[in-house]
């Protein structure tokens, strides 16, 4: 019973995840929450207020008024009853009036009265949730210090299939527990992480890249900034959003632009984390100018790139902690054991591109730790804001075994 006598405001929009909010106060109240459920009126057309009082063993709201004594449900009181405050699902409507200050229903003028902290569970189709008016919004909300739990990919209602499902309700538990369990337990600590592609230049306008999108990176930054870390964040070209007063980004391009920025704050780090795809080979000798097309075939002279990680694991001082990544496509665990030795980790987090769903770009991956002890640990597919929470808790585990 991880959430026992915590209080929980949760309210459900119009959305069809809406079904999924019946499962979600199971979960909670299993767990000993006390689980208080508001609605939109647009909610009601997707679930009933029976299903979900019966299930919270509490009346649910839906206006400011009870219809039979025309008493007040009072919002402020609500507001002020819960330690936290989950909106799932979140429509693209609602989320709107959030963002505005808009208190034309008893669940957003609740908004505004809470105090606690407000997690967000967005569900809508792909393109509504990446349409620019959506992003800005939820840029805006989360600016208000509110937790966005992304949405999951995967099918939707529409039948298309892409970002927008709303967050499971079994990962949606594992946030709220995480939330009350965390405690500041990086306080103090420095941290790098280099996260995303690089770009090698060909010519002024083309480059050798990769598929990275720096979401694993992000994730891991996110992960520790809310545990009190404060994290340098070295990021090759990426469009994530990452907005935490913990966390400094330094962007970067090339390889050995992100090796500069690596071995400027290296020496005072207490831990590094290696989770960006480097190129290993850089063209020789870029062309000044665009080289124009004027012959059948092309070649370009490539030249081995700084290893990054292996050249700081050379001056890793007695104390610090150095986490890798192998991304491997066969003989996996031999690559990443040879990798783990070779650049000197503590540890090593390995993907593989024959998992589906793991690697790069997804919002999903699938790891396997291997510790230099030989002791080894397999996540299954989750969040990768799941597998960083894995991730650090291995970390505090090796840095305090007591704990
Ligand atoms: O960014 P995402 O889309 O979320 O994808 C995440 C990821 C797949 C990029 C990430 O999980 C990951 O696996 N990162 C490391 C990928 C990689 O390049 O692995 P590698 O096996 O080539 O390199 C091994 C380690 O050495 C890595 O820690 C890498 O950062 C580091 N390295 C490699 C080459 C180099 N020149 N310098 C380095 O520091």
């Amino acid at each position: 019973m991880q959430l026992q006598g915590k209080r929980v405001l949760l309210a459900v929009t119009g959305s069809i995840a809406a079904y999924k909010a019946a499962h979600l106060t199971r979960l909670l109240v299993k767990e000993g929450a006390e689980v208080q459920i508001i609605m939109s009126t647009s909610a009601l057309d997707f679930i009933t207020p029976l299903t979900l009082s019966t299930l919270s063993k509490r009346p649910v709201y839906h206006q400011f008024h009870k219809n039979e004594t025309g008493e007040w449900n009072n919002h402020v009181e609500l507001g002020l009853w819960a330690d936290i405050f989950l909106i799932a699902p979140l429509s693209a409507s609602t989320l709107s009036k959030l963002a505005q200050g808009n208190s034309d229903n008893l669940l957003t003028a609740t908004y505004l009265s809470a105090r606690c902290p407000v997690m967000l569970a967005p569900a809508m189709d792909l393109d509504m949730y990446q349409h620019p008016s959506v992003r800005s919004n939820l840029a805006v909300v989360k600016e208000y210090g509110n937790i966005i739990l992304d949405a999951e990919s995967g099918e939707l209602a529409s039948g298309l299939s892409g970002q927008g499902r709303m967050m499971e309700p079994e990962h949606i538990l594992k946030k709220i527990i995480h939330h009350f369990n965390k405690s500041k337990d990086f306080e103090g600590k420095k941290i790098m992480i280099t996260a995303g592609p690089t770009q090698e230049a060909i010519d002024p306008v083309r480059f050798i890249g990769n598929h990275s999108s720096g979401k694993m990176g992000v994730a891991l930054a996110e992960n520790l900034a809310s545990r009190g870390a404060k994290i340098d964040l070295i990021l090759g070209p990426s469009h994530i959003e990452v907005n935490h007063p913990n966390i400094k980004i330094s962007p970067v391009t090339s390889t050995q632009d992100m090796y500069k920025a690596a071995q400027a704050v290296h020496p005072h780090m207490d831990i590094c984390i290696f989770a960006a795809a480097v190129a290993d080979y850089t063209p020789a000798d870029p062309a000044k100018e665009k080289i124009k097309k004027n012959e059948e075939s092309m070649s370009i002279v490539l030249k081995k790139n700084v290893d990054i990680a292996a050249s700081l694991g050379r001056v890793k001082k007695e104390g610090q902690f150095h986490i890798g990544f192998a991304l491997e496509t066969n003989q996996e665990e031999e690559n990443a054991q040879a990798k783990l030795k070779k650049k000197n980790f503590d540890f090593i987090v390995l993907n593989s591109m024959n998992d589906s769903g793991a690697g790069f770009k997804h919002d999903t991956n699938k790891v396997t730790i291997f510790h230099q002890s030989g002791q080894k640990q397999v996540t299954d597919l989750l969040p990768k804001s799941a597998i960083a929470d894995l991730i650090i808790d291995s970390l505090k585990k090796q840095l305090d075994p007591e704990n």
